[in-house]
């Protein structure tokens, strides 16, 4: 047992995924409420306004409503420190999701009642499938009128390809929502709304056989419901099996209200009992066991100019093993340089805290002068270890970049080149030309939004996007054996390079990636690059 271990082993990381609208802040909030992190003043008051002040930074998320990066949230309850991260909610953005799952060792996912897993959001909630870890679904204000229950589950396992198990169950919903069936209890906890007050009220419980009780509290028609119900769910849901939860394979499902605080602290309380504290991790010289080594950390995303007060890049680090203290020396592996992490700060929503020492499971954000990439290792000086990489989803969509005025050339580099390091972008050139003529690739066209928004606004750069009507990418994967010039693609093939000057295919189509394939013999194509 090391010294760390206790510190450790409270720890509880997770990252919270929705459509957005479904629900996930104002969960947060009510999260951050149990562990008072927040005063109640301060949420109610001003709902909209609070809201974006909690957990959005970017102009551009506040116009529309969404949030487009990530943000950390670290809180107390019940003895357990907890760390929330906050994932954009548009399926647009969902490359970024995936880095900050990378971070997370379980995802709880928000769906409204009333409209199951929403078209946008399908690929989102794929991705949180593609990670593997536990996901706990909470299936929010049922103080509304809500779809089927059984259809609410139904939408789940068929759109996640996961396995359902109702943790409890929901009696009636709108004005009808009564309360919900605990199914591990054998009790109807029943409904009351306490928005107003600090913590869940005191809620009636009644044991699902006191037929004579249960008749009174929710009445016949209701009751009658209920037990066919759960005679039905009885027969019909997957078991309950940790070992199914925890390899990613069956959601636990919790229904309730967030806005009026029912059912959100007994939805984290099964949360932290059905979860791990930070795993061991894989690395190039094997699973890394967090309360055993020392201090490592991997790079999972970077952003620029988060907020205009403070003009800078800072890198985001989820800490794997060991303990962080701020005067301890580091290895960046990548670069292999030994450093100091330059102001550790525990990022809060658009507040930051220098912090002095933080745990395996913790996020701690630093200071970039320019050095990190995404997937980047850190570890003690005398180590020199890897954690495996972050992919890169192949963009879909892409567009030529002009810039408005000529005279702004070096601000425009600037801000794309940064940009792109931040792995919100991917840019491309002409096989001859210089970054004049930039060919951007996005994975989801909200991101060009963003792009042209943020040169506007960080940079002070105009610039114009002309789309461009390719799908698909593809590396030369044996560009030592191929003359790109003398390749003979179909008329709509592009060739370009990237950014390390790799040559690389745009194809409008999959026929003609096929085509080029056939008329250049021996050549071979790769859906992402090595190098
Ligand atoms: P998000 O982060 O997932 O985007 O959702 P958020 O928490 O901001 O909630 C979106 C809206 O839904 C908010 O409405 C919020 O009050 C409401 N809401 C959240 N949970 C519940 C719930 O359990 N029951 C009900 N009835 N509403 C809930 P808003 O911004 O205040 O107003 P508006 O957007 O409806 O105008």
């Amino acid at each position: 047992m090391s010294k760390y271990t206790n510190e450790i082993n409270r720890r509880r990381t997770f990252a919270i995924i929705s459509h957005p609208d479904a629900g996930k802040t104002t969960l947060t909030e009510k999260f951050l409420l149990y562990g008072g992190a927040i005063n109640l003043a301060g949420s109610v008051k001003g709902k909209a306004t609070a809201r974006h002040a909690v957990s959005d930074w970017m102009e551009i998320e506040k116009e529309r409503g969404i949030s487009v990066t990530s943000s950390v949230l670290q809180f107390e309850y019940d003895g357990y420190c907890i760390n929330i991260l906050d994932t954009p909610g548009h399926q647009d953005f969902s490359e970024d999701t995936y880095r900050t799952l990378m971070a997370a060792d379980s995802a709880v996912m928000v769906i409204d009642a009333s409209k199951g897993v929403e078209a946008q959001t399908r690929k989102l909630f794929k991705v949180c499938g593609m990670r593997g870890i536990p996901i706990f679904t909470f299936i929010n204000k049922l103080d509304r009128d809500a779809n089927d229950t059984f259809d609410l589950l139904d939408d789940i396992e068929k759109e996640l390809g996961i396995a359902t198990c109702p943790v409890n169950w929901p009696i009636g919903s709108g004005k009808e929502f009564q309360g919900v069936y605990d199914r591990e209890k054998h009790c109807v906890i029943s409904y009351s709304d306490t928005e107003k007050g600090t913590k869940e009220g005191v809620a009636t419980e009644i044991p699902i056989e006191d037929e004579v009780q249960l008749r009174k509290l929710i009445g016949d028609a209701a009751a009658d419901k209920l037990l066919s119900e759960i005679e039905l769910l009885d027969g019909a849901s997957a078991e309950f099996d940790l070992a199914a939860v925890r390899a990613g394979k069956l959601t636990p499902v919790c229904f309730g209200s967030a806005l009026t605080n029912f059912g959100v602290e007994i939805f984290l309380k099964h949360f932290l009992n059905m979860t791990t504290p930070p795993l061991p991790r894989l690395s190039d010289i094997g699973l890394i066991d967090p309360a055993e080594k020392e201090f490592s950390a991997f790079v999972f995303k970077i952003q620029a100019n988060m907020n205009k007060a403070h003009r800078d890049r800072i890198a985001f680090m989820r800490i794997c093993s060991g303990k962080f203290d701020a005067s301890m020396e580091v290895r960046h592996v990548q670069g292999n340089k030994v450093m100091r992490l330059s102001q550790p700060q525990q990022i809060m929503a658009d507040e930051r805290k220098i912090l002095s020492e933080a745990y395996a499971g913790d996020i701690i954000g630093v200071f970039d002068p320019g050095i990190f990439s995404i997937g980047d290792t850190l570890c003690m000086p005398k180590e020199k270890f890897s954690y495996e990489g972050i992919p890169t989803f192949a963009p879909e969509h892409f567009a030529r970049v002009r810039q408005m005025d000529t005279m702004k050339r070096k601000q425009f580099v600037k801000g794309i080149e940064q940009i792109a390091q931040e792995g919100a972008i991917q840019i491309f050139q002409e096989m001859t030309a210089g970054l004049e003529e930039v060919i951007v690739g996005v994975v989801g066209v909200l991101q060009f939004d963003v792009l042209k928004y943020r040169l506007e606004n960080e940079y002070n750069v105009e610039i114009r996007l002309e789309n461009l009507p390719y799908e698909h990418i593809r590396w030369i994967e044996n560009k030592e054996e191929v003359n790109v010039e003398k390749l003979i693609g179909t008329s709509d093939m592009k060739k370009v390079k990237d950014m390390k000057g790799n040559p690389l295919l745009l194809f409008v189509n999959s026929w003609s990636i096929g085509m080029t394939l056939e008329r250049n013999k021996g050549l071979v194509l790769a859906e992402f690059s090595r190098n």
